[in-house]
């Protein structure tokens, strides 16, 4: 029987806070609210100013609140790949039950065995389990039922630095908001964006956003390396609008009316007036013209991304790239990139209504992942609401009012790691 659960995903973005709340439905996703504002505080994918990009999640919730009439109360959470460390660890524990059949309880314990490996200044993201072994039995995918005396799990240990997931976590607290997962974006995101097949033959997931590129590597069906690189399409504005002498505002915006990444392919004789910043005149530039400065760019950053998977030890993808993110709107990346990157690419867009767009690529994970992962642990999706709104209290008091529910919820939950991470910070 088809079940349907709620989800808030949020990702404070370079450019924009994106919220997004979603009915799942099996593998379907309905989207049903969207929050997206311009970010503040936030420069190359790190937070730079608490207070205000506080200011920008709040603005992108209640923006998302107001389609929906309800106030958002819990979210899954984002964190991305900038100092993000992937190691491969194994867990053993011995199996509890009398009759040996493994429980919840063993997968959960073998779960934990595996944090020791955690380095000391690092901060737990997600423990990605590969497969796990009964006995001698191993590539089990779900041991419960199961019967055996020793229960082992290879798997994935994926760790940040702490400083950077206190500050995530100060400013998603600071917003009245409580966090019901963490997900590394793009191991949500690739997981998705990629088909099975690419992921097992080797494939690179790289979403290019505003100020940063996340660079993911997938191989024998796991993510095999995340990292991300300081460039984005921000880089691209500020030299349209120094070379083009025009507001970074001007810039963006031709960039996004008339921006073409592949110079072959430009046009000639699509001609755009631009003014130039301070003065009252206009200057006259072709889509070929813009598109020479926009390729060298992209180029660079492509040339970055060749480095980046280089430097983590990749040499070979049969799968080719699957590009996302913002920048991947932009007309001709696909035909730069094969030709910088020498592989077959594709680009990925989200291919549901309201968020058929690159950009919305780690929202829509981080909703779906949640919903995976609810699933293999048997999690029923609770509400990730409050109360209906009253729009103008709401809007007033809504830090306040989700105090209070939290602590009401802390007594309900039973095992949950966020909270436990939360708590820690915040205690
Ligand atoms: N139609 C378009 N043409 C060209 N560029 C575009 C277009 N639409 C969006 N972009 C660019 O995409 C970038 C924003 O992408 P995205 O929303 O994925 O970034 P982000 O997630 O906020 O930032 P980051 O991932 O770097 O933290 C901006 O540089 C924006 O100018
Ligand atoms: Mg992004």
């Amino acid at each position: 029987m088809s079940q349907t659960d709620m989800y808030v995903s949020l990702d404070i973005g370079s450019s924009s806070v994106k919220v997004l709340i979603g009915e799942m439905t099996d593998r379907s996703l309905h989207v049903i609210g969207v929050g997206n504002v311009k970010s503040e505080g936030i420069r190359k994918g790190a937070i730079v100013d608490i207070d205000a990009t506080v200011q920008s999640i709040r603005k992108a919730v209640e923006q998302a609140e107001r389609m929906i009439g309800m106030s958002i109360r819990e979210v899954v959470l984002g964190i991305p790949a900038n100092q993000v460390m992937l190691q491969q660890v194994k867990g053993v524990v011995a199996v509890n039950s009398e009759n040996r059949e493994i429980t919840d309880d063993d997968l959960d314990r073998v779960m934990h065995s595996a944090e020791v490996m955690i380095p000391a200044e690092r901060e737990l993201v997600n423990i990605i389990p590969q497969q796990f072994i009964v006995d001698d039995l191993d590539e089990i995918k779900d041991p419960r039922g199961m019967i055996g005396v020793r229960l082992e799990m290879d798997a994935t240990l994926v760790t940040t630095s702490k400083t950077l997931l206190h500050n995530i976590l100060r400013c998603v607290e600071r917003a009245g908001l409580q966090i019901r997962e963490i997900y590394l974006q793009p191991l949500a995101a690739g997981y998705f964006a990629l088909t099975e097949d690419e992921k097992s033959h080797g494939t690179a997931y790289i979403d290019i956003g505003g100020g940063s590129t996340t660079v993911a590597v997938f191989g024998d069906g796991r993510l095999i390396s995340a990292s991300a690189l300081p460039v984005g399409g921000d880089n691209i504005t500020k030299d349209l609008s120094i070379i083009l002498k025009t507001t970074t505002g001007q810039a963006e915006q031709i960039k996004h009316q008339y921006g073409h990444a592949y110079y072959d392919d430009a046009s000639e004789d699509e001609l755009f007036e631009v003014p130039v910043a301070g003065v009252d005149t206009k200057d006259q530039y072709s889509q070929k013209y813009i598109s020479e400065i926009i390729g060298v760019r992209l180029e660079e950053l492509f040339e970055m991304v060749l480095d980046e998977l280089y430097r983590s030890g990749v040499r070979d993808l049969p799968g080719g790239v699957v590009i996302t993110g913002g920048v991947a709107k932009l007309e001709g990346v696909s035909q730069l990139a094969r030709e910088v990157l020498q592989t077959r690419v594709r680009l990925y867009v989200p291919e549901f209504i309201g968020v058929r767009e690159p950009g919305y690529s780690s929202s829509v994970g981080l909703i779906r992942y949640a919903k995976l992962e609810d699933e293999f642990f048997g999690n029923r999706g609770e509400s990730p609401f409050g109360e209906a709104m009253e729009p103008a209290a709401a809007a007033a008091a809504p830090a306040k009012k989700k105090k209070a529910e939290r602590s009401r919820d802390g007594q309900e939950k039973t095992v949950s790691r966020m909270k436990k991470i939360f708590d820690k910070f915040f205690e």
